[in-house]
């Protein structure tokens, strides 16, 4: 069953402490009806599973393989993150794609991989600063999607502009409402579209107003515990 409204931590490559973090959170998830998932490190996921019982709190993992097990080195499996507590992975983030080379066929094998076990992908899309500015938007979200129709079950999408990324840089209102409607079009309106790039505790509100936003995926301004629970009361107020 997909919820009306999201707020996710990806934590990427770094390691808040566990117990600061969950403090603050855990006190601002109380009453609230979003759903709140946080994505640390894989190497962090046994000790969160302990931290975060008896919360709000739901685990995602950052990634997944879209094999349930065999010979590959360094990677983690979708079994495995759901024994250490997982209920959701990201799957598609822009850095992945970038630096690891994953395209659109392989992020929505693992999103079908992830579904299988139960577990919600939430599948990042959007375009570069040069996609952007030469008009592309529209046709990479579609390129992106394409393969949406292969896989089953309930799953959100995070719409993140690639420049808006770590840069400080978030798109403009019109940017981000055209994005989500549109994508939520190419879906049949049955997806719930979560949006990121440099959210922070002072644009979130803003953000989850728009018409068509399900609520926030969340870089940098999720790692200090009291920046994330005020947007976790941001998104309560929008
Ligand atoms: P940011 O990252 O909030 O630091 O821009 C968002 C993301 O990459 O998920």
């Amino acid at each position: 069953m997909s919820h009306n409204s999201y707020i996710i931590a990806n934590w990427k490559m770094n390691t808040p402490s566990l117990a600061a973090w969950a403090q603050p959170v855990a006190l601002a998830c109380v009453g609230e009806a979003a759903e709140v998932v946080v994505c640390p490190p894989f190497t962090q996921l046994a000790a969160a599973q302990m931290v975060f019982t008896n919360t709000p709190i739901h685990l995602g993992g950052q990634d997944c393989h879209a094999e349930d097990s065999g010979a590959f080195t360094g990677d983690i499996s979708v079994p495995m993150l759901k024994r250490s507590g997982c209920s959701y992975v990201i799957v598609g983030h822009s850095e992945r794609r970038k630096y690891h080379g994953e395209g659109d066929d392989l992020v929505w094998r693992k999103a079908a991989t992830a579904l299988r076990h139960d577990v919600t992908p939430i599948v990042c899309v959007g375009e570069t600063l040069q996609q952007r500015e030469a008009g592309q938007t529209l046709d990479i979200l579609k390129e992106q999607l394409a393969s949406a129709v292969l896989v089953k079950g309930d799953y959100v999408v995070a719409y993140e502009p690639v420049w808006a990324i770590g840069t400080g840089v978030n798109a403009t209102d019109e940017a981000i409402v055209e994005a989500h409607q549109f994508i939520k079009k190419q879906l049949n309106n049955r997806v719930p579209v979560v949006y990121g790039g440099s959210v922070k505790p002072d644009n979130a509100g803003a953000i989850m107003q728009l018409d068509a936003v399900n609520g926030v995926l969340v870089g940098g301004a999720s790692l200090d515990g009291e920046s994330f629970a005020k947007i976790i009361v941001a998104g309560a107020r929008a």
